[in-house]
């Protein structure tokens, strides 16, 4: 995705709208793998959430990820806070909107853990053949300042870490002696979620929780494949949230 389209994406994303690529159509007959999903449930507990109002207005100019998938963080980390213990991490911070979002419901809830937050900095890693639309480089509008900021100096969290660089291959060994209780994974592309997985999983405590960004999304077809490959894991719950999220519980 180019800057111009990043951008685009932002302003849509703040008018409360989210950019979609609508699929072609299949052939005629055919039911298609892709379209447009409406839910029908009317239940939005966002809206009388004053504690999640005030921190979404806090990060929303930091983040790609709309209000409904950051509601969801949002509760899931206060789930995860029912866990004995484990640290928090999200891999694919940006400009550090849901990292945040995560750090301060993780303080809130009284986790005494660290919320790690991994990003090149440098932008998408690892696009192939089997992703849809990314081809690497993405996202690379940020730094690492910008997250610092937001953290420290605006929103005055204490509680997170920044790891820059690929996740796991060059900052995995800094946290490998570690146990996690949650784990967000927002990287796009199918080999990068792959190799998360496969380096994170041995490590998270029995009920935790990841959240993949972007599943079923039109542009993140690697991921959703990704994904898939999970479903048949005896040693894991997998759910297909309707909102772009799947959520894998260990059990
Ligand atoms: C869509 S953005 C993340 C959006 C962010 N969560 C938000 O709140 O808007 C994806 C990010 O993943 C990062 N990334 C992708 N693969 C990575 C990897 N293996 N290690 C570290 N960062 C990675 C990219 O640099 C990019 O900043």
């Amino acid at each position: 995705m180019n800057r111009a389209k990043t951008a685009l994406k932002r302003i849509v994303n703040r008018m409360g709208f989210e950019m979609v690529r609508i699929p072609k159509a299949g052939a005629p007959g055919s039911r298609p793998e892709h379209e447009i999903t409406r839910p029908i449930a009317t239940y939005s507990p966002w809206n009388r959430d004053a504690a999640f109002l005030q921190a979404h207005a806090d990060i929303a100019s930091h983040t790609l990820v709309d209000i409904y998938r950051c509601f969801e963080l949002w509760q899931l980390v206060e789930q995860s806070a029912k866990l004995d213990r484990g640290s928090l991490i999200e891999i694919g911070v940006w400009r550090g909107g849901t990292g945040a979002l995560i750090a301060r419901r993780a303080a809130a809830c009284g986790i005494p853990e660290t919320v790690y937050l991994c990003d090149t900095f440098a932008g998408v890693v690892k696009a192939g053949g089997r992703d849809s639309l990314y081809r690497g480089g993405e996202h690379a509008d940020t730094n690492r300042g910008i997250v610092e900021d937001l953290l420290r100096n605006r929103l005055g969290l204490g509680n997170a870490e920044i790891l820059e660089g690929v996740f796991p291959d060059e900052t995995g060994r800094r946290v490998e002696h570690l146990a996690f209780r949650f784990c967000h994974i927002d990287v796009d592309v199918y080999q990068s979620a792959r190799d998360i997985i496969g380096w994170i999983w041995e490590r998270m405590v029995p009920g935790g929780i990841l959240v993949y960004d972007d599943y079923g999304s039109y542009n993140c077809g690697g991921v959703t494949a990704h994904v898939e490959e999970q479903r048949a894991c005896r040693d894991r719950l997998l759910i297909h949230n309707l909102n772009g999220h799947a959520i894998v519980v260990k059990r």
